[in-house]
């Protein structure tokens, strides 16, 4: 990664976008993948497909393997100058951000803790009966 600490403007990584002159964005960073487009297992269309926009999320649906992810080092020329992103929404996406909780998550996190409570109260319940129906008849 001898360039890594290359910043680029967007518009000069989305002008690489053809088979023999490559550049994706993934994460941040800015990789030349000409030389690497051959022999990429998921074939040149898909990374030319991802050229002109910030990738991460395609890349990472893809569920590249860590030997995967080690390649990248080999092609990385840089960063991206995040402020030259296209802004409202566009192509980019920040890297792996969290889903924030939506309503059908809460529903379900209630449902949860009323069943950890539920549960062992209905255990504990049902050993005292049994301890007490014991009890009665041992008497
Ligand atoms: C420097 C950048 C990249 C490198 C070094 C790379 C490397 C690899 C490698 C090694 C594989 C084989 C599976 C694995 O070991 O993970 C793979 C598969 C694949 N990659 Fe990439 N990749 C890069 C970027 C991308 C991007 C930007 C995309 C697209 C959005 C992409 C889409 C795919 C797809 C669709 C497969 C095929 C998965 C399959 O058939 O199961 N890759 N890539």
């Amino acid at each position: 990664m001898a360039g890594s600490k290359i910043y680029y403007h967007f518009d000069e990584v989305a002008k690489h976008n053809d088979a023999e002159d490559c550049w994706v964005i993934v994460s941040g960073k800015v990789y030349d993948v000409s030389s690497y487009m051959a022999e990429h297992p998921g074939g040149r269309d898909v990374l030319l497909s991802a050229t002109g926009k910030d990738a991460t999320v395609e890349f990472e649906n893809v569920g590249h393997s860590s030997s995967g992810r080690e390649l990248m080092g080999k092609y990385c020329i840089g960063k991206i100058d995040s402020s030259t992103l296209p802004k409202g929404g566009g192509d980019f996406v920040k890297p792996q951000q969290a889903p924030k909780g939506g309503g059908a998550d809460k529903a379900s996190e209630f449902v949860m803790t009323i069943l950890q409570f539920i549960v062992p109260m209905t255990i504990l319940g049902f050993a005292f009966v049994v301890r007490h129906f014991f009890y009665f008849f041992t008497k």
